[in-house]
Parts: C-alpha cells; structure tokens; sequence
C-alpha cells in the first residue's frame, strides 16, 4: 500500500513523541512492504516563532494533499501565563479541525491489564473498561462568538450547536456501537443549557434508528462521576466538544496516564492522529514522555485511515508485550516502581521498534 503522511510534531513534548510515532510507521512500512512517504509541517508555537501564523497555508495545503496526518501537541508556556496574547499555538490546531472537517474526535480508553496498578483507581474496579468516547470537535463553545467588552470587564463564549452537527457524530457514535458492546451513553447538561437540550433531543431521535443499542442519558456532572465510580458500566459515550475534553482527561486515569490515551479525528477528508495530552512544558526536553500515545495513535491511523488491522493489532500487541516485560515510562510506573524497568522517552521508543521488528 502506497500512502502520503503529513507529521506536524508541533511544540513541547511533540516533537518528542511524534519521533517515535513516525518511526514506528516506517518499521511498519518495511515489515508489511507498504510504501509510506513522509512530509513534514509546522503549527502551534512552531510555526507563530516562523511564519507568525499558528496554522500558516503550506500547513494546511500539505495537509489537504495528505492520506493521514500525525499530529504532536501544541502549546507554550509563554502564551499560558499571558492570556492577553492574541495570536495563540491552539489556534493552529481548532482551525485545522475545522478546515478539514474533523468533527468526529474517537478517544479510545484502551485498558493494558499491566496498568492495572497505575491508575488511581482500585484494580478490581478498573478491570475489563473498554470505553469508546466521541467528541463533537468542531461545534460547542470552541467555535461560538467570542465577546470582550470595551471596558474589558465582561466576556462571553457563544455555546452554539446546529441539529446536523449533533446528527452526524450521533450517526457515527451508534454505528460504532453496533460494532461493539451495543451500549451507548450520551452525555450533556439538558437541565441548564438549552444547546444541551436540543443535543438530547436529537440524540433521543436518532436512537430510534438503532433500536439495538442500548441508549442512556447522563448529565455532565453525573458521568464525571460515575466514570470513577465504575467505569465498567460505558461502551460508547456521545458528547460535546467541551464535556468530551475533559471526560476524556478524566478517564486517562483509567488508563494509567495521559501519555496512554491515542485519539483519532474524522470527518469530511483526511484523518489526523494525536495523542489527546498537550505539549507538557512540566517534562520537555527531559527524556521523560511517555511516546505509547503517540505509537497507539498510529495503531488508530492503521486501522482507520488505511484499514491495516493486521498492522494496527501488532502495534497493540507489541505494547502489550513491552509492559508485561516489565518496562515502563516514569508516568506508568506505580509506587513500587522496583520491579520495573523504567525507560525514557528514546529507549521506549527503540524497545517498541526492537519488539516489532522481531515479531515480523
Ligand atoms: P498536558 O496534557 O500537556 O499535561 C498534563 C499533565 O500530563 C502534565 O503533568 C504532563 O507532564 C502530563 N503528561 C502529558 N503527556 C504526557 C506524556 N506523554 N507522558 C508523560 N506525562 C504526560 O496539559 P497542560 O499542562 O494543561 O497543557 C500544556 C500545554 O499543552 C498548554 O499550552 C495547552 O494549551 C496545550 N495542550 C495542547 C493539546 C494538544 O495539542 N492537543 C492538548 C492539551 C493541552
Ligand atoms: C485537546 C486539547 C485542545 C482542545 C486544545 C489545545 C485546543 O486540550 O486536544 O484535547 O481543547 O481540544
Ligand atoms: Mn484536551
């Protein structure tokens, strides 16, 4: 199979995960003979201190012209503890989302029975989660109109929802479901917000065309909640772009780490793969991220993008393996780290190359 990859690597810790991302697809392209060619793009921090532009026109033609894109993070400090600063990094990214129609952002809370021990929370509660979250990516208050008065006391977030952007994540999130354990949880505030309310509404009607799903509704609030209390009870959970952002960084501690959770956004065109943490200003340039995020969300591209299972299990398996030998990243190795053998940022990443290299 023959196959264009943009990489945009971004800021921060970006760069230093994608590295191994990218270098797990060229061993992939030479254990299953498939051609992969790479090109590379700025965005974020990067591409403001080169062009000025968060998400400068060669980026997004480059990405246009692409079969997939793996993605990095975007962020710095700079622009964290100055929030007066109009021109952003996470601009890039919400304007490459939208440009390319992702409105469909898949976290998969993929559960390594070796991580048992990581998360906290209790073992036995986390046993056997497998959770699927869609995340509306394009809508929400992300993209309603921004306020400042002129006094600059008073600003406001339009949180707006159009019926078809509801309509089309739902579609996906149910057929995803039927696929899997036929269990599907939307999640909103339909008793405060009225674009709640016409969320529920619409989920409500497209559930009548897959009678075979099971359909529950939780407030916002509630879920929080109950993906700690027991998180066994989710398969598919539908929500907004917001909720979703956070529920979603919530239930990496179901994980073990935000450094475990991959995630996938489709849509109308080209899909991009990203781990869902951000640019980790706290652990750059330290040999200290976790690179399996980045790896599984190459495992996501595989699968989704290209339809390569085959290639997309040995990635899983392979990280399956890496941890039942006992290796570990910083982030994923619990309180009696002794057993373990703790790696970096590099040595993890050779290891999974090592380990898919022996297994083709
Ligand atoms: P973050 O996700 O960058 O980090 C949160 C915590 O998780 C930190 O303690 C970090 O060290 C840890 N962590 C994250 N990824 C890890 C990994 N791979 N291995 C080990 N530990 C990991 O969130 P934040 O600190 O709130 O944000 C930092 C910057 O990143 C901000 O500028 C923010 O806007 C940006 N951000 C970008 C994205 C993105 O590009 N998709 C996502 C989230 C945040
Ligand atoms: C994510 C990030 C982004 C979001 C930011 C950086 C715009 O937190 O990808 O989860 O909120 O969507
Ligand atoms: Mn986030």
């Amino acid at each position: 199979m023959k196959k264009n990859i943009l990489v945009i690597p971004g800021d921060g810790i970006g760069p230093e995960v994608t590295q191994w991302g990218k270098a797990v697809l060229e061993q992939i392209a030479i254990s299953f003979n498939h051609e992969f060619n790479f090109d590379e793009a700025l965005m974020g921090h990067a591409a403001i201190e080169a062009t000025g532009n968060p998400l400068p026109d060669e980026t997004l033609e480059k990405a246009r012209k692409s079969d997939a894109i793996l993605f990095g993070a975007v962020g710095h400090a700079k622009y964290d503890n100055d929030p007066s600063l109009k021109v952003r990094p996470e601009q890039g990214l919400l304007k490459i989302r939208k440009e390319l129609g992702l409105y469909a952002n898949l976290r998969p809370i993929l559960l390594f029975d070796e991580l048992l021990n990581a998360s906290s929370i209790k073992a036995h509660i986390l046993r056997g989660t497998d959770i699927l979250f869609f995340r509306e990516l394009t809508g929400d208050v992300y993209f309603g109109e921004k306020t400042r008065s002129e006094d600059k006391n008073t600003a406001s977030d339009l949180m707006i929802y159009h019926k078809y952007e509801i309509e089309r994540i739902a579609h996906k999130a149910y057929e995803a479901a039927m696929q899997r354990g036929r269990k599907l949880c939307s999640v909103d505030k339909a008793n405060v917000l009225e674009s709640s309310r016409l969320w529920r509404e619409t989920v409500q009607e497209i559930a009548k065309q897959y009678p075979e799903v099971e359909t529950q509704h939780l407030f916002v609030d509630n879920a929080a909640m109950q993906l700690i209390k027991d998180p066994k009870q989710f398969d598919v959970v539908l929500t907004a772009n917001l909720f979703g952002d956070i529920l979603t960084d919530e239930a990496s501690q179901i994980a073990g780490s935000m450094g475990m959770l991959a995630s996938a956004s489709i849509g109308d065109g080209t899909g991009f793969f990203e781990p869902i943490h951000g640019s980790a200003h706290d652990i750059t340039g330290k040999d200290l991220a976790n690179p399996l995020a980045s790896i599984l969300s190459v495992a996501l591209m595989l699968e989704i993008s290209f339809g390569l299972k085959e290639e997309a299990q040995l990635i899983i398996s392979t990280i399956d393996r890496v941890l039942k030998d006992g290796y570990r990243t910083s982030d994923i190795a619990d309180d009696s780290t002794s057993p373990y053998k703790v790696l970096g940022t590099q040595d993890m990443g050779k290891l999974v190359l090592k380990f898919i290299t022996q297994q083709t």
